[in-house]
């Protein structure tokens, strides 16, 4: 899905008041923010986190990578969506716009940590995909961890008009085309696609009883017929 379909979510969103956008991006961010310290505490114990090194792929308007400094970490976040951007570096986040997908994609690292709150299920073809794998192995320091969390099929799901999912778990929704938009992979599939991509499996666990809507219309939808979803630490297999 491209950077200019992201940036009009987030269009309006950039004339909020500042202090009511980072109450509201800090809330959002507190299960996340759990997520990743517990990762951090319970894989690299070691490391306080004054000199921890965390980078967030997909951070959209920035309220995890907020919190994540707040907690003392050197941050830095990276979108392909400038206006997201822009509104995260106003909240005070070292925010860059890169596409994670480019074959020269390069952000100043290396990273004790690479955070993935749902940026990964919105690559839905393998080129981009094995891109993205790459480029997180190239900016992992020696013993740096991936944590994440993504959206991953379950048999019952919900697909409302104008969205189709296919036989290879892409959701795809009608723009003036059809336009692929989520890869919902089978955690099994997912998980040897982890392994394909050169990463051990430090922790994976699937939840069925929290699903993630794949977009804001999906809001009200009973969770039971959401995507479900997959917590993930991975670190370098070499
Ligand atoms: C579903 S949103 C998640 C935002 C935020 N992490 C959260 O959990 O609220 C996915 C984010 O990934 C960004 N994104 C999608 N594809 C990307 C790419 N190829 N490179 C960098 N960012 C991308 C989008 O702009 C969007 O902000």
């Amino acid at each position: 899905m491209k950077a200019e379909l992201y940036d009009d979510a987030y269009r309006h969103h950039r004339q909020r008041p500042p202090e009511e956008l980072r109450g509201e991006l800090t809330r959002g961010a507190k299960r996340a923010t759990l997520w990743v310290r517990e990762s951090k505490d319970r894989f690299l114990p070691d490391i306080p986190w004054e000199r921890l090194r965390i980078l967030e792929c997909g951070g959209g308007m920035g309220g995890l990578a907020l919190e994540l400094a707040r907690m003392g970490a050197h941050t830095t976040m990276v979108d392909f969506a400038p206006g997201a951007v822009t509104i995260a570096r106003d909240l005070g986040v070292d925010a860059h716009v890169l596409d994670v997908t480019l074959p020269d994609a390069r952000v100043a690292g290396p990273f004790d940590v690479i955070v993935d709150s749902h940026l990964l299920h919105c690559l839905p073809t393998i080129p981009a995909r094995a891109s993205y794998f790459q480029f997180l192995r190239d900016h992992l320091a020696p013993g740096g961890i991936v944590v994440g969390e993504t959206m991953v099929h379950r048999k019952k799901m919900y697909v409302p008009l104008g969205w189709r999912l296919d036989d290879d778990g892409i959701l795809w929704q009608k723009f003036a085309d059809w336009v692929p938009v989520r890869r919902i992979s089978d955690s099994l599939v997912l998980e040897e696609e982890f392994r394909a991509a050169g990463f051990r499996i430090a922790y994976f666990y699937y939840y069925a009883n929290y699903g993630i809507a794949p977009s804001a219309e999906f809001w009200d939808i009973p969770v039971e017929v959401l995507p479900a979803s997959v917590r993930f630490v991975l670190s370098r297999a070499d």
